[in-house]
């Protein structure tokens, strides 16, 4: 088999790019990549890279081209016998989404799809700062989950914390400031390309509902029951 689609999904942060991410690789039995869930495994290191990397994510600052270029290329090998993948919160500069295009085209992969997941920044703000998330395997917790008054991970066990970067209201100002001049011109782009799909992503004022939704409704406009 050869790697037929890459779907992305973009967003500002909390919009729920690692929650549609799951249930889409779940659904069409693609591989998932994540560049944010990548870097903090890097983060955990104790080299100067995995200094450089936890403290550029601590302060909510995207980190350099230079070091995500080496990722995914590294990283995009494992994806080649895979009918797709969805690529969650990369590119999310023009500089990586010129990274990405030359892979596409090194490996002649027929099909690039996004989609933007659209959520008030207000309830984007609520959400990033009542989640909890596992270290160990990045699973996502709503507050209402019974794994977040035990703080245990149902997936591998470990214990589950709202994220370091989710703790500092500057950290949190500065990712919403990153993605309008960093991230902002690449949704643009793909958007003039006709590439790109806005998905309502709070689409119920009931989040589990609301997952469901957004996640039919990106089914439904991929075509697939
Ligand atoms: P990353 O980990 O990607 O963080 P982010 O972009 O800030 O986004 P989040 O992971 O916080 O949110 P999400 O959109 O995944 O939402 P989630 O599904 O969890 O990046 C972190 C850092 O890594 C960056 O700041 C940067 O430093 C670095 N980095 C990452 N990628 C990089 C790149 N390409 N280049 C350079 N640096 C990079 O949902 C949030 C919450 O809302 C959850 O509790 C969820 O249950 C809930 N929820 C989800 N959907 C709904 C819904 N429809 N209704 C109600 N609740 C919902
Ligand atoms: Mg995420």
């Amino acid at each position: 088999m050869k790697l037929q689609n890459v779907i992305l999904l973009m967003g500002p942060p909390g919009s729920g790019k690692g929650t549609q991410s799951k249930l889409l690789v779940d659904k069409l039995g693609f591989a998932y990549f994540s560049m944010g869930d990548t870097l903090r495994e890097f983060a955990k290191m104790d080299t100067d890279l995995g200094r450089e990397i936890k403290n550029t994510i601590d302060q909510g600052i995207i980190v350099p081209d230079s070091i995500t270029k080496d990722i995914i290329r590294e990283k995009f090998s494992n994806f080649l016998d895979k009918p797709g993948v969805v690529f969650d919160g990369f590119p999310r500069t023009v500089g990586q989404d010129q990274d990405l295009r030359e892979i596409l085209e090194k490996y002649e992969v027929p099909h690039f799809q996004v989609f933007f997941l659209e959520v008030d920044k207000e309830k984007l703000l609520k959400r990033l700062t009542t989640r909890k998330t596992c270290p160990n395997c990045q699973a996502i917790y709503l507050p209402d989950s019974p794994e977040y008054k035990t703080e245990i991970c149902k997936i591998c066990g470990s214990k589950i914390s709202i994220r370091k970067d989710d703790q500092d209201q500057a950290s949190i100002e500065k990712r919403f400031d990153e993605y309008i001049l960093k991230t902002k011109p690449v949704k643009e782009y793909y958007e003039s390309q006709g590439l790109l799909t806005t998905i309502a992503g709070d689409q119920a004022d009931n989040a589990e509902q609301s997952i469901k939704m957004v996640h039919q409704e990106i089914l439904n406009k991929l075509g697939i029951k």
